[in-house]
């Protein structure tokens, strides 16, 4: 079958496609036939030689976290479901023809199998940000609201009941409209345009894009731990919280669980790329300007 894969750490162009042995799911695992297979930050990161694992990387390395397709087998262990189930959740090597998963959900009826390949990694996020904050009612202001977690974040927060600020550039705000959240313009002066629309101030604050706003959301927060970064490990250094994937108490399941029984739910997906495509969709997902998902269509 195809995958991509790449051979040292490196730009966008390290990318390759290879001809591979399909893989075979160990315990607790399934094998999907992937229909789309969304494209993170974090694949470009791992790309790039950021992301140490703490050993020598074992080349060639496959790329990709998250897919949703068509089981095509089931590991030692697996129970709940079948080869011929449409499913999404997160794996490794998720850009190739078919990938192992790790962590699943049933796709709901009526949703496109394409789009939910790209709902692993965000629904994972979304959930597990909303639990650790544990914010039963009040107002959560979410800074880079647009992006693949943004999305499900302002989707998740406005079902349970929260009233949802999400900062975005402009563009972008009829989107987040669209899902719930009051739109605002994000940089210099963000603290007196949330002043406007949240007089008694936010009982708590997202930090998706890592773009050095932590104090200024310390600032609009009784706690500074009710603000919590994914993508700002300075966050700490002023009474933050930073959330990671290593560190979660919950399993992702949880977060599919959510997207999946939430009427309506949806990512959209910007941009839909061909496998042979994939050293411009990691481009593009670096950037941090992604509206919704980019998805890999293999
Ligand atoms: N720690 C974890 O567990 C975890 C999990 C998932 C992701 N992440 C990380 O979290 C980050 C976000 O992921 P994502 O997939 O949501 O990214 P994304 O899809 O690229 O979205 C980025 C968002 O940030 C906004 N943004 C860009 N520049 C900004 C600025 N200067 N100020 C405020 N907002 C700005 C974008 O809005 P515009 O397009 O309008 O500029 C967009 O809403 C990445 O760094 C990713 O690696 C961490």
């Amino acid at each position: 079958m195809r995958a991509v894969q790449f051979t040292s750490f490196g730009g966008p162009e390290v990318l390759r496609i290879a001809d591979v042995d399909v893989p075979a799911p160990g315990p607790d695992e399934i094998l999907v036939r992937v229909a789309g297979a969304g494209v993170n930050q974090l694949d470009t990161k791992i790309r790039a030689g950021a992301m140490p694992q703490g050993r020598p990387a074992a080349f060639p390395l496959g790329t990709g976290v998250d897919a949703a397709g068509a089981v095509t087998a089931v590991g030692p262990g697996v129970t709940g479901v079948a080869v011929g189930d449409v499913v999404f959740g997160t794996g490794r090597a998720t850009m190739a023809e078919q990938a192992i998963l790790t962590a699943w959900a049933t796709v709901p009826r009526g949703v496109d199998p394409v789009e939910a390949g790209g709902w692993g990694v965000a629904t994972e996020t979304a959930g597990r940000l909303l639990t650790e904050l544990g914010l039963r009612e009040g107002t959560l202001l979410v800074s880079g609201a647009s992006g693949g977690v943004g999305s499900a974040v302002v989707q998740f927060a406005v079902a349970r009941g929260l009233t949802v600020i999400g900062t975005a550039s402009a563009p972008r705000h009829e989107y987040l409209a669209g899902l719930g959240a009051i739109p605002l313009a994000y940089g210099a002066g963000l603290a007196d345009r949330v002043a406007e629309v949240a007089p008694h101030g936010v009982d708590g604050a997202f930090d998706l894009s890592g773009a050095g706003v932590i104090p200024e959301l310390v600032g609009l927060v009784t706690h500074p731990t009710d603000v919590i970064s994914i993508a700002d490990f300075t966050a700490p250094g002023h009474g933050a919280r930073v959330s990671t994937g290593a560190t979660r108490t919950m399993r992702p399941e949880d977060g599919f669980a959510e997207a999946a029984a939430l009427p309506g739910f949806a990512l959209r997906v910007e941009r839909r790329y061909a496998l042979v495509d994939i050293a411009d969709a990691h481009r593009q997902a670096a950037g941090g300007h992604t509206v919704g998902k980019l998805v890999v269509t293999p």
